[in-house]
C-alpha cells in the first residue's frame, strides 16, 4: 500500500453561504504561524478578537485533530517505513548531469495539452474563455458532471484574462511537500527559480526555511482545507465568521501577494467553496489574486496522465500542478516530491516535511514518480530527490 499523494485533494459537500464583513487589516509579523481560532469563545463575542496566531506551533484546532486523525501510531508508521525501505531499494537512480533540453520539454507540452483555447498561459478560467452564460462542467461526477453556468456573477470572479498569458519564466521551482525535504538545505536552491509554486498552504515556519526557501510567487489551496480549517468561512455566529476569514487572510500572508490558485471544478461543492473564498477576499481587499484552473485543462491533464502510466488512477494534485508549470516555465525543478517513508540511504522520513498524516485517499504513487523520473532523465524537468549543496544558516 504505498500510495499517497502530494498535496491533498478530498472529496467534500457542503452549502452555499454568503456574507459580508468588515475587516479592518493589521500589519502582520515576518513570520505568522497558522492562526488559531477559539471558537468556543469567539461564538456570541461581538467583535472581540480570539484570533491567537501565536499559540502553540499555531496549527488551528481543527488542523490538529485532522493530523491527529491521519497520523499513523509508530508500528504502522514503522510498517509503512519498512514497506517503502524495501521498495526504495528497487528504484533505479535518476540519470546523472541533467541538462535541459527544450526540445523535448516543447514536445512535451504540445503533448500534454494540444488546445490553443487552454495551452501556454491560458490555462485558467478567464471571462476571455468563459464568456457570459457559458457552462463549464466539474470534474467529478465524470459520467454526469454538475454544469457550472457563467451567470454575471460567477463571471465577475474571473479574470478578464490569464495573467500569465504572455509570460514565460525562465526557471521555475515546484515545492512538493515530501517529508524528504526535510534537513535538504534546498531553501536557497529552492528560491534562486523565478518563480516558485508552492502547495496547499504548507506551513513556511521559520524552522522549514532552510529546507523550502521562503520566495512564494504560487499557493494553492484545495477547498477541502478551506472545509477542515476554516468551516468554510461559515458558522454560527458572525463573529465565528470575521474569526475564520481574519485566521485565513492571516495564515495567507505568509505567502505574501502570491497568486492563490484554487481547484475549483472538482465537484459543485468545492465550487461553492472556491467562488466564496474569491469573494471573501475580494471582500477583504487581500493582495493575493485568486485564479481557478480551467476545468477543462484539468480534465485534459488528468486524461493525458491517465494514458501516460497511471491507468485509471486519478493523478494528484502534485502533478497537475506540474503540468501547470511547465506551460508557463522553460526550467522546471521538483522538490519535495519523493513519495516514500524511506530515503535512499534507509533513513526514515515522515510524509510531509512538517507532519506525518497520511491522505485518506490513493493515488497510484510510484507510477506518478516513474513518469516524474522519465521526465528527468529525458530533459523535460529536474527532479531533486537528494539534499541540496547545503547552505545553511541563510535564513537563520
Ligand atoms: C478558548 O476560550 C475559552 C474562554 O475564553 C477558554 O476557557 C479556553 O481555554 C480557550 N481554549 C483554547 C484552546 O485556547
Ligand atoms: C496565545 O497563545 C499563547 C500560547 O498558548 C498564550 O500564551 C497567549 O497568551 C495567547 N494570546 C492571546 C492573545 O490569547
Ligand atoms: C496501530 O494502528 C493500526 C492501523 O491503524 C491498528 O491496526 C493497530 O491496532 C494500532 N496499534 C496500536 C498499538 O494502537
Ligand atoms: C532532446 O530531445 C529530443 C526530442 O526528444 C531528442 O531528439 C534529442 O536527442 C534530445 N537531445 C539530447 C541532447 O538528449
Ligand atoms: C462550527 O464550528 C464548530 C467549532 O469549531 C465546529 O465543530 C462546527 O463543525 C462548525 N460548523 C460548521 C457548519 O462549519
Amino acid at each position: 500500500m504505498r500510495r499517497r499523494k502530494y498535496c491533498a485533494i478530498l472529496s467534500l459537500f457542503l452549502s452555499a453561504v454568503t456574507f459580508l464583513l468588515v475587516y479592518t487589516s493589521e500589519p502582520v509579523s515576518h513570520q505568522p504561524k497558522w492562526t488559531t481560532v477559539n471558537s468556543t469563545s469567539a461564538k456570541g463575542r461581538q467583535g472581540h478578537s480570539t484570533v491567537n496566531s501565536t499559540s502553540a506551533k499555531g496549527r488551528p484546532l481543527s488542523d490538529m485533530n485532522y493530523v491527529k486523525r491521519h497520523t499513523p501510531n509508530e508500528s504502522a508508521a514503522l510498517e509503512k517505513f519498512q514497506a517503502d525501505q524495501k521498495f526504495v531499494q528497487s528504484i533505479p537512480t535518476e540519470a546523472p548531469g541533467w541538462v535541459y533540453n527544450q526540445s523535448a520539454a516543447d514536445l512535451f507540452r504540445r503533448k500534454l495539452i494540444n488546445d490553443a483555447r487552454l495551452d501556454n498561459g491560458n490555462f485558467l478560467t478567464t471571462q476571455e474563455n468563459s464568456p457570459l452564460n457559458a457552462i463549464l462542467k466539474t470534474l467529478v461526477p465524470s459520467l454526469n458532471p454538475t454544469k457550472i453556468k457563467v451567470s454575471s456573477g460567477v463571471f465577475n470572479l474571473f479574470p478578464k484574462e490569464s495573467p500569465f498569458k504572455t509570460k514565460k519564466f525562465q526557471t521555475c521551482s515546484v515545492v512538493g511537500n515530501g517529508g524528504i525535504l526535510k534537513g535538504s538545505g534546498c531553501g536557497v536552491e529552492i528560491d534562486a527559480s523565478e518563480f516558485v509554486f508552492r502547495c496547499n498552504m504548507a506551513p513556511m515556519y521559520d524552522e522549514h526555511l532552510t529546507d523550502i526557501g521562503k520566495k512564494t510567487s504560487l499557493i494553492t489551496i484545495n477547498p477541502t482545507l478551506i472545509l477542515y480549517r476554516y468551516h468554510k468561512f461559515s458558522n454560527t455566529t458572525s463573529s465565528t465568521k470575521t474569526e475564520y476569514v481574519k485566521a485565513f487572510v492571516r495564515d495567507l500572508s505568509a505567502y505574501g501577494d502570491s497568486y492563490l490558485l484554487i481547484p475549483a471544478f472538482f465537484n459543485s461543492g468545492s465550487v461553492k467553496i472556491a467562488f466564496l473564498t474569491r469573494q471573501v477576499l475580494r471582500d477583504h481587499s487581500a493582495r493575493n489574486e485568486v485564479i481557478f484552473p480551467h476545468p477543462d485543462f484539468v480534465r485534459i491533464t488528468q486524461s493525458f496522465w491517465r494514458e501516460n502510466g497511471l491507468g485509471d488512477k486519478r493523478p494528484s494534485s502534485g502533478l497537475v500542478l506540474l503540468s501547470t508549470a511547465i506551460q508557463i516555465c522553460e526550467e522546471v525543478r521538483l522538490y519535495g516530491f519523493w513519495p516514500f517513508h524511506a530515503d535512499r540511504n534507509s533513513a526514515r522520513l515522515t510524509e510531509h516535511y512538517y507532519d506525518n498524516a497520511l491522505p485518506t485517499n490513493a493515488h497510484s504513487v510510484p507510477d506518478e514518480f516513474r513518469q516524474l523520473q522519465r521526465l528527468h532523465n529525458t530533459g523535460v524537468l529536474r527532479l531533486t530527490t537528494t539534499a541540496c549543496q547545503r547552505q545553511d544558516n541563510i535564513y537563520h
